[in-house]
């Protein structure tokens, strides 16, 4: 079977690693793609915005299964021009793909449906939205209700903090996906994110993980699109697993059916295990982005079976097999980030990582003469298993020494959390 994969980062670079894997496959083309992906699929100058054009290209190739990476190409409706194309397609709905594309979406049908949450305001003026922030005082929340890059959602500890917030949303900080605003009460705990295949009925847990969304060692600094992850995440005891599944994935799921909106795709709850149980922090319609790469190592099994069954609605004969060692990946980024990147920055030493590493390309290009060069903000991400997440460790940042890229720079202690745990344990 042909298979069309839709994105171009370090998530994209892994799920191409793995699919292309797959004795199912034919011929594996990306779109956009880039020179990691590159070494597994014919990489495509498609404009992902364009439906018609990828319903075309998807004829004309015979593809088999389109897999969408990120959020964007999802809350547009690729999905739906595909499936009213008749082409199968992995990936939720653009109105299942609400579950991310709107905060307050999902803030309600926490309410309708009794799943734990921040309590919360949804508004659509900042009158009403600072009124209620001052009625519950900080440390409080303010989000965009819509997609915003991960930009969009300020933690405040103070109230004026929230109130700026507030404004900067309806000023127009993040366009129109400011235009609405949840504030919502500040939750205390420890973060997690646990990952399901959906077909619509099924929820089939697909590995949990836990990111460092902060630049810089300790957790500081501020909000990136994750500085590394590992998986599986300690924190997630199978009791609070089995919590989660029945008090928030399968109400969601419930919910989302009985709406006409039935999900299919990756249902990725990011969640906060407070001391009343676990909580829905978010829900993310896609695989994270690096979690995605360090659950490509660990899966031990095919997985384009899998996404298929997903797109036919067959995922409940499915019970996909992990690797018991954990996975880490450090993602190296360019020297600016998560402000301007610095760009073209020529990197070399990435083609072996050694046994056990996998190197994935995020914002990585060719230049003229063919070099590998830096070109976004997330340009590496370097991906190791081991037997513990210690050695994994390790393992990813002796691959790091070996690169050449005096233009990046990444964290020194992703995965401290878990090797605390691991040390404690001893
Ligand atoms: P998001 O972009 O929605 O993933 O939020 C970014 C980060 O903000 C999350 O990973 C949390 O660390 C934090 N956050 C979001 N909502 C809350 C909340 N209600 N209480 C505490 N922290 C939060
Ligand atoms: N790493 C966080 C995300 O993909 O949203």
């Amino acid at each position: 079977m042909n298979v069309l994969l839709i994105g171009s980062g370090g998530r994209e670079h892994a799920l191409a690693w793995k699919i292309s894997a797959s004795p199912l496959l034919g011929k594996l083309y990306a779109a956009p793609g880039n020179p990691g992906i590159a070494s597994h699929a014919e990489c495509v100058a498609l404009d992902v915005a364009d439906h018609a054009a990828v319903v075309a290209f998807a004829k004309e190739k015979e593809i088999g299964l389109v897999v969408v990476g990120p959020e964007a190409p999802l809350v547009a409706g690729l999905a739906d021009d595909l499936h009213t194309a008749g082409i199968r397609v992995f990936g939720p709905s653009a109105k299942a793909a609400q579950l991310e594309g709107s905060k307050g979406f999902t803030k309600d049908l926490c309410a309708r449906y009794g799943i734990p949450t921040a309590a919360y305001g949804r508004f659509g003026n900042a009158a009403d939205a600072r009124a209620y922030a001052q009625e519950v005082g900080a440390p409080i929340v303010v989000k965009a209700d819509g997609l915003a890059a991960g930009k969009g959602v300020t933690v405040a500890m103070e109230l004026d903090e929230a109130l700026s917030a507030i404004d900067a949303c309806f000023e127009g900080a993040f366009g129109a996906a400011g235009a609405e605003v949840v504030v919502e009460e500040f939750l205390e705990g420890e973060e997690a994110s646990f990952f399901f295949l959906c077909d619509g009925k099924t929820a089939l847990p697909f590995g949990t993980a836990q990111d460092h969304k902060r630049l810089s060692d300790g957790d500081t600094g501020p909000n990136t699109g994750g500085m590394g992850a590992y998986s599986p995440a300690p924190v997630l005891t199978p009791e609070l697993e089995a919590r989660v599944i029945a008090e928030i994935i399968e109400p969601t799921m419930r919910g989302m059916a009985e709406m006409g909106m039935p999900f299919a795709g990756v249902l990725y709850a990011g969640l906060m295990l407070t001391k009343d149980g676990p909580k829905l922090i978010e829900y993310n319609a896609r695989f994270g982005d690096p979690e995605c790469q360090v659950l490509m190592l660990r899966l031990k099994d095919d997985l384009l079976p899998l996404l298929l069954a997903s797109a036919e609605g067959r995922l409940a004969d499915f019970s996909p097999r992990w690797r018991d060692e954990p996975a880490l990946t450090v993602v190296m980024a360019a020297k600016g980030y998560p402000g301007t990147p610095e760009k073209g920055s020529v990197i070399s030493g990435v083609e072996d990582g050694g046994d056990g590493v996998m190197i994935f390309h995020a914002g990585t290009a060719r230049d003229a003469s063919g070099r590998l060069v830096a070109a976004g903000g997330r340009v590496l991400n370097v991906t190791a298993a081991g037997a513990t997440v210690l050695e994994a460790q390790a393992r990813a940042y002796a691959a790091i020494e070996r690169i050449d890229w005096p233009g990046g720079f990444c964290r020194r202690d992703i995965g401290w959390r878990a090797v605390e745990r691991e040390k404690a344990a001893d």
